[in-house]
């Protein structure tokens, strides 16, 4: 079985072929918009994507050396993530499975980030902490789903990285070969400041921190290096706590780094400790598959069609808050 999945929630628009059994990964095409300056703007990447969705659907389906007519689905994500990005996706994926009679399948983008995380690393039954630009999630399967026992309460711990330091002067760009631009600076501080530690039940919140070490940072009485220091160990610290008590309530004996914020190598040491203290097994998705990607959404879709997901294409909706625990999960 073959399935073509589109991804296109933020800032990647990514074609993928992906069938059901080895090499799993057909093709993966992506392109990535990039703002001049600020954060993303939502229609200027869906006009972005609108341009380069014709040459990276036709990328995909090359290297993946597959004809339009042979795949068995057309895969898309409808949400969670931007409104015009998701319309952009969600058109075209919409008019591929019209034009070409086939099945359309609904993929909900987070967990396509758990399943396709699941392949690459192989754990089956993990507690995920999911971390990423748009979300901070600790959720775990139970019971024909997955069940989110921890999330922030306000932004998500990547959004409150880059706003911070693009607040304070250090980006563009956020992340510098690979290594996003809190914890480069954040290497070079020594001194730990105080700083809002919030964690209310099992859940997160950076607003405020955000605010305290914005103000901390414009007093000019700290090096920003301390300032950086600070911020990040006050903010992976408190995701690591929630880890810590979800992975204690609920026995999980694996762990699943999943999303961008999985690429900071000293956040992975925080998890790596965690792990040897509970033994339990972790697995952190590699940087190319924890970013957005089609792989993600097309091996998504590989597990919902053999499970009989599918949806009629005038009912293929774009959900911008499509939770994570509102889609049913038959294959586990
Ligand atoms: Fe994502």
């Amino acid at each position: 079985m073959k399935v073509l999945g589109i991804e296109s929630t933020a800032h990647t628009f990514g074609v993928a072929v992906v069938q059901d059994q080895e090499p799993y990964i057909l093709s993966d095409e992506r392109a990535e918009y990039v703002p001049e300056k600020g954060g993303i703007h939502p229609r200027e990447a869906s006009l972005y994507f609108m341009k380069v969705a014709p040459k990276v659907i036709h990328k995909s389906l090359k290297a993946s050396g597959v004809n339009a007519s042979n795949v068995d689905g057309i895969a898309v994500a409808l949400g969670p993530g931007l409104g015009p990005c998701l319309r952009v996706g969600a058109t075209i994926a919409r008019a591929l499975a019209v034009y070409l009679g086939k099945p359309l399948i609904p993929v909900n983008h987070a967990v396509a980030h758990i399943e396709v995380g699941r392949l690459i690393t192989g754990v089956k039954d993990p507690l995920i902490i999911y971390l990423s630009g748009g979300n901070t999630m600790i959720a775990a399967y139970s019971g024909g789903r997955y069940r989110v026992l921890g999330e922030t309460l306000d932004i998500a711990l990547g959004n409150f990285m880059d706003v911070f330091v693009r607040e304070v002067g250090l980006a563009p760009p956020y992340v510098v070969g690979g290594v996003h631009q809190l914890d480069r600076c954040a290497e070079e501080g020594k001194v730990l400041l105080k700083l809002p530690y919030v964690v209310k039940g099992q859940d997160v919140s950076f607003s405020g921190l955000l605010t305290a070490s914005l103000r901390l940072y414009r007093q000019g009485r700290y090096s920003l290096e301390d300032i950086c220091y600070s911020v990040r160990e006050v903010a992976y610290s408190a995701v690591v706590e929630v880890a810590e008590r979800a992975l204690a309530h609920t026995g999980k004996t694996e762990m699943l780094l999943i999303g961008g914020v999985a690429a900071s190598k000293y956040l992975r040491e925080k998890f790596e400790a965690l792990s040897r203290q509970r033994g339990v097994r972790l697995a952190v998705v590699p940087p190319k598959y924890s970013v957005d990607n089609g792989v993600m959404i097309a091996w998504t879709g590989i597990l919902m069609f053999k499970h009989g997901v599918t949806i009629k294409p005038e009912h293929a909706y774009v959900k911008q808050r499509w939770r994570l625990d509102q889609v049913d999960i038959p294959w586990l």
